[in-house]
């Protein structure tokens, strides 16, 4: 593992064209989504790219998701079927990741992809990230910036706790608005795959679409990084507690079960967005704490609560 001097920049005019001028350069800079924060490189260096698969200890059969500053660059990388355009006209910016064929002469490095023949294509609205995509020029290859299999970053100092001396800066714009990573959908023929739930929910895009969306055959083939234990805390989690037993720590939703042990919670009122954006914080808060087991209150699969529950059932899964 070579070791990295890690700066923190924060996200002003100064933070921006350093951060871009380190990627151009095929430096490894964390930066602000709406969802999570991404661990970038240039796409189209397989050096660079290289570096997140080492930085984050990633299986290099696990593709990278292109980050792009428009829909019109994203268009330009491959082609996008009728289920694809609506739902990048409908979303994009926004927290949706298409999977769709890669393009002929596609730039995007053949070890991003993990040698595919199709590639993850995201546009993110967030400000900082829409500015520093537009400064670089080039797709950005981004996974979450956390070591591998561990909960994802919502701030630089999550970043940090995993990354810290592994990459060359971190652009701080504070806490992540979603929470919870972008929504995956394959477009690669045939109906539309829901192959991750995220920020935008099932309800929403088969309101555009106007068909259902479809399951994957095999998550483990068809969006390698959804392995079952990910998203993982130290502690062992426990999904839909009624009650909490004897050295457990509670994730509580809505009004709390009473609770010997330290109680963190993820939306009093029962708000799913709410909920959504604290996930993570708090599954790190409890390991920091030293919780070794965590109960989770019962979180409707609704709305955003189809991702939150997704990522719960992974954290909770037995570890590989
Ligand atoms: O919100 C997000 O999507 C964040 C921010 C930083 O953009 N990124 C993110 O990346 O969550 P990552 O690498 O942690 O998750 C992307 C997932 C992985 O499970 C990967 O296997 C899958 O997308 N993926 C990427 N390219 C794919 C492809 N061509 N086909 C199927 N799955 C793909
Ligand atoms: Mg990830």
């Amino acid at each position: 593992m070579h070791t990295r001097i890690t700066r923190h920049l924060i996200a002003d005019a100064d933070g921006l064209a350093e951060a871009a001028a380190l990627l151009r350069a095929g430096g490894l800079v964390a930066f602000p989504t709406e969802t999570v924060y991404g661990l970038g490189a240039d796409a189209t260096d397989g050096r660079a790219v290289a570096g997140i698969y080492e930085a984050k200890g990633r299986p290099s059969f696990n593709p990278l998701i292109a980050h792009v500053a428009s829909p019109e660059a994203a268009f330009a990388l491959g082609p996008f079927d009728a289920h694809a355009t609506a739902l990048a006209k409908a979303f994009w910016p926004g927290p949706l990741t298409l999977v769709v064929p890669v393009g002929d002469d596609s730039p995007v490095s053949d070890l991003a992809r993990a040698g595919l023949s199709s590639v993850g294509l995201r546009v993110p609205s967030h400000p900082v990230a829409q500015a520093l995509l537009a400064l670089v020029d080039r797709p950005v290859a981004g996974p979450s910036a956390n070591r591998s299999g561990h909960v994802s970053p919502t701030d630089a100092a999550h970043v940090l706790a995993d990354l810290d001396g592994r990459i060359d800066a971190v652009l701080d714009a504070g806490p992540t608005a979603v929470g919870v990573e972008s929504t995956i959908v394959g477009c690669l023929g045939g109906a539309p795959v829901l192959l991750r739930p995220g920020g935008v929910t099932r309800a929403e895009m088969e309101a555009v679409l106007g068909v259902a969306l479809g399951e994957p055959v095999s998550e483990a083939t068809i969006a390698p990084g959804m392995l079952a234990s990910h998203y993982a805390p130290n502690a062992a989690v426990r999904l839909d507690a009624t009650e909490v037993r004897p050295g457990e720590a509670l994730l509580a939703f809505g009004p709390a079960l009473p609770c010997d042990g330290p109680v963190l919670n993820l939306s009093v009122s029962g708000d799913l967005s709410e909920a959504a954006a604290n996930l993570f914080g708090h599954l790190r808060r409890l390991d920091a704490e030293g919780a070794t087991a965590i109960a989770v209150m019962p979180i409707p699969a609704e709305g955003l609560g189809e991702a939150i529950r997704d990522r719960l059932k992974r954290a909770a899964a037995p570890r590989v």
